[in-house]
């Protein structure tokens, strides 16, 4: 079974882009450890980044039956009703991922359109987030 990992925009900076909020480590490290993670559950990790919000919502519709979607959408989730409606079509658990704590940013980051249709969110954890993410979407189908 497949867990897909969808990163928006900026994310592709990660490691230069302000380390301060988000840390060294770069989008290649974090998919390295969400492979490390969902292999020793037993799942495979399809994992992707985009800039473009459409391009965004076309992959989840191609994953629309994967076994779960962790998701860090970046600026587009305070902003995109569409990547919203998208998510509300796919048929497993979703959690939403922040690398940083949102909540103790600008006020215009703590609306998320994502965390109503999520089983649960994470935010301010680095991105050990997204280890803790497949963990709780592993525990769904094999609880411990
Ligand atoms: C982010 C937080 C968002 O507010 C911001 O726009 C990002 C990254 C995070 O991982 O902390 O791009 O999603």
């Amino acid at each position: 079974a497949t867990i897909v990992v969808l990163n928006g925009p900026n994310l592709n900076l990660l490691g230069q882009r302000e380390p301060q909020f988000y840390g060294a480590d770069t989008l290649a490290d974090v998919e390295r450890r969400c492979v490390a993670a969902a292999g020793a559950r037993g799942f495979d990790i399809e994992f992707a980044q985009s800039n473009h919000e459409g391009a965004l919502i076309d992959i989840i519709h191609h994953y629309r039956e994967a076994a779960g979607f962790v998701v860090n959408l970046g600026a587009y989730t305070h902003t995109s009703i569409a990547l919203r409606d998208a998510l509300a079509t796919v048929t497993g658990p979703i959690v939403e991922v922040h690398i940083s704590n949102v909540h103790a940013r600008e006020n215009f980051r703590h609306l998320s359109y994502v965390a109503p249709i999520a089983l649960g969110v994470i935010a301010g954890l680095g991105v050990r987030g997204y280890e803790f993410a497949i963990e709780a979407i592993a525990d769904r189908f094999a609880p411990n």
